[in-house]
């Protein structure tokens, strides 16, 4: 008797898993891909994807989904177009991601395309427009001068950017000065910042996101320097270049003094041989 109803119970239990297995799963999306993407809403760092069902054929995008690097890397021409529409950032590859999982989360997304307004149409981030202040917060916060949020590591030990002095940037990471328009403005940047879809920053940043309330400040900074161009990079370089040529013409000097009475000598004899054979 006990087994029998230990059985039913223990199957009873399992009913409920199984359907929620197959309803879709809103905290799936909202955790794993709403960094990137709004239903709606338009382009994040990745596209919006509204009907996205209707514009592309549904292997395709159980295989895309499940792993998009082996999309790319497998020669697929519509993740190449994607892959350059997008700036050539790469989707990443969601950990645990599967053909069951996608199916739920298609499922969703088809739900919530239906919908007058999905509650996936916006990042709730840039809720406050850009302030003067933030300019000058983002940059201490970018040099790490002022502590991050969440304990991440600054910028600055990775990336350089125009406006600050133009010597002193980590090399690591590539030159932050044309990104604000590179990867799209305010609103993508925010987001590509909570997500980086970078393999060398994001698990860096992954147990210590970083905080929106550092990411606004840091956009205006990124924004800043974009609009400034690089006047401080430049000028560092001209003395850079400057120095250089002088270094140059020092190095002459000292060489011309050390080696330029023999060199001279020698070419004396030698114009002296040159001009006794034209005498001849
Ligand atoms: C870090 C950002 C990021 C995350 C997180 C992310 N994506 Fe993407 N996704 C992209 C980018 C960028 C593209 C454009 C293709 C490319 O360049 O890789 C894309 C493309 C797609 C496409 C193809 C869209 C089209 O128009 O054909 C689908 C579908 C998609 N993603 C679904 C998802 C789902 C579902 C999740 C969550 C499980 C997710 N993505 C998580 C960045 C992301
Ligand atoms: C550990 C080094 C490291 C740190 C720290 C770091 N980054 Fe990065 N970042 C990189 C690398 C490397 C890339 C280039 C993408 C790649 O190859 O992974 C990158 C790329 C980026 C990009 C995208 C550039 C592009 O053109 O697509 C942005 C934006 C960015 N970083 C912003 C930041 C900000 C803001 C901070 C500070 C909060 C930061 N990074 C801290 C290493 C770092």
């Amino acid at each position: 008797m006990f087994p029998i109803t230990f059985l039913l119970l223990s199957a009873l239990a399992a009913l409920p898993g199984r359907a929620s297995d197959l309803a879709p799963d809103p905290q799936d999306f909202a955790q794993n891909c709403a960094n990137c993407h709004t239903i709606g809403g338009g382009r994040l760092t990745g596209p919006d994807l509204k009907d996205v069902s209707g514009r592309r054929d549904k292997e395709w995008l159980l295989k895309f989904v499940v792993d998009p690097k082996k999309m790319l890397d497998g020669g697929d021409p519509v993740a190449a177009e994607l892959y350059k529409a997008h700036n050539n950032v790469l989707m990443p590859t969601i950990a645990g991601m599967n053909a069951a999982r996608v199916e739920q989360l298609l499922a969703l997304i088809d739900a919530e395309s239906r919908l007058e307004k999905s509650r996936f149409s916006g990042l709730e981030l840039i809720n406050r427009p850009l302030l003067p202040g933030d300019v000058l917060d983002g940059k201490a916060l970018f040099l790490g001068r002022k502590p991050l949020k969440n304990g991440g590591p600054s910028c600055v030990s990775c990336h350089s950017v125009g406006g600050m002095s133009g010597l002193g940037g980590g090399l690591l990471g590539p030159d932050l000065t044309g990104v604000f328009a590179r990867l799209g403005g305010e609103k993508t940047l925010a987001a590509w910042l909570i997500s980086p879809a970078s393999p060398i920053m994001k698990p860096v940043y992954a147990a210590r996101q970083l905080d929106p309330r550092d990411i606004l400040p840091l956009v205006a900074f990124l924004k800043d320097a974009a609009q400034q161009g690089r006047p401080a990079d430049s000028i560092a370089r001209l003395a850079f270049l400057i120095l250089g040529l002088l270094g140059a013409a020092a190095l002459y000097v000292v060489l011309d003094s050390l080696w330029g009475a023999r060199l001279r000598g020698v070419r004396r004899s030698m114009v002296n041989k040159r001009s006794e054979a034209h005498d001849v």
